[in-house]
């Protein structure tokens, strides 16, 4: 069932669990994560990126939302959050439609423009009595990760500065922060590493609760120290594409005298649930519901 955020977050920053934020663009992938949340009695976090608002349209993707949270996830609290919003245009229409969180990442500007893009879209969430997650430092996708080997860039002077966290969240007034540790958006196992003492320096000077992007590709281990170390929400995309995607290879192969789509789509949903699953149990939040 839709709840405010504020409901699921403040409790899992005091239970020292995380709560996974999972992203969708479409009816199977809201299927699966749903119904991961209510086999684990689990609360969740539904997200949308720009892109996937572009591909499904906003409506319909949001009312796919709530209707499978009110329904089939009627006994779960459930949040509905834009991820990476850099459109203000999109980011004031996702809080409209009545989204209950707002991700804005003005994370590749200057300092200043950061902080005045990120205080404007607060105050307009706080008006409507929702939350804002803002980010400081830079978290990467596969592209920067081929700057990051060639030497242009280095990861250290993409990281959030713990000295300037408490400043950001003070003139800036978000609820959320998404702090750059050392994770990249996708699946790259081995090479990302969570800089945990900086993690720890960060969560010590401020308190609202911290969000880890790029979840996907690390270890169960490296979790669970990063919600030691004061991380209460986990955002994961790529895990659930790898697993939609070979489970569909699989089904399509064995099968291909098959032309039903939902007997195509099955087990993929069933994959992405399993894939889940197996987060929110790493999370801790199986059974917070
Ligand atoms: O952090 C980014 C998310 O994985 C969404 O990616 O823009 O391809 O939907 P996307
Ligand atoms: P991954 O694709 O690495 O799980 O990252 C997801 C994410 O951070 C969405 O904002
Ligand atoms: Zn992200």
């Amino acid at each position: 069932m839709i709840v405010p955020i504020s409901q699921i977050i403040n409790k899992a920053k005091k239970q020292k669990y995380a709560v996974g934020a999972f992203n969708t663009s479409n009816l199977e992938i809201t299927l699966a994560i749903v119904r991961a949340a209510v086999a684990q009695k689990s609360p969740v976090i539904i997200q949308t990126s720009e892109s996937a608002i572009r591909y499904s349209n906003l409506e319909t993707l949001f009312a796919i939302m709530t209707t499978l949270a009110n329904t089939v996830g009627k006994k779960v609290p459930i949040a509905i959050h834009l991820d990476h919003g850099k459109d203000l245009k999109l980011i004031q229409e996702c809080i409209k439609i009545g989204y209950n969180s707002v991700h804005i990442d003005a994370s590749l500007e200057k300092w200043q423009k950061n902080i005045s893009l990120s205080q404007k879209i607060a105050r307009v969430a706080h008006a409507k009595k929702i939350w804002a997650q803002a980010e400081l430092g830079t978290i990467l996708g596969a592209e920067g990760l081929l700057k990051l080997e060639m030497g242009e860039i280095k990861m250290e002077d993409l990281m959030t500065d713990p000295g300037k966290a408490a400043e950001f969240i003070q003139k800036t007034g978000v609820d959320t922060l998404a702090v750059s540790v050392g994770t990249i958006h996708g699946h790259f196992k081995g090479v990302e590493k969570v800089d945990q003492a900086r993690l720890q320096k960060i969560a010590a000077s401020v308190k609202v609760p911290l969000v880890l992007h790029g979840g996907s590709g690390l270890s169960s281990q490296t979790f669970k120290t990063a919600i030691k170390n004061g991380i209460s929400v986990i955002n994961i995309d790529t895990n659930l594409r790898i697993a939609f995607k070979n489970s569909l290879q699989k089904t399509v192969n064995a099968k291909m005298d098959k032309i039903d789509p939902r007997k195509i789509m099955q087990p993929s949903i069933d994959a992405m649930q399993k894939e889940v699953e197996k987060m929110i149990k790493i999370f801790g939040s199986s059974n917070k519901a």
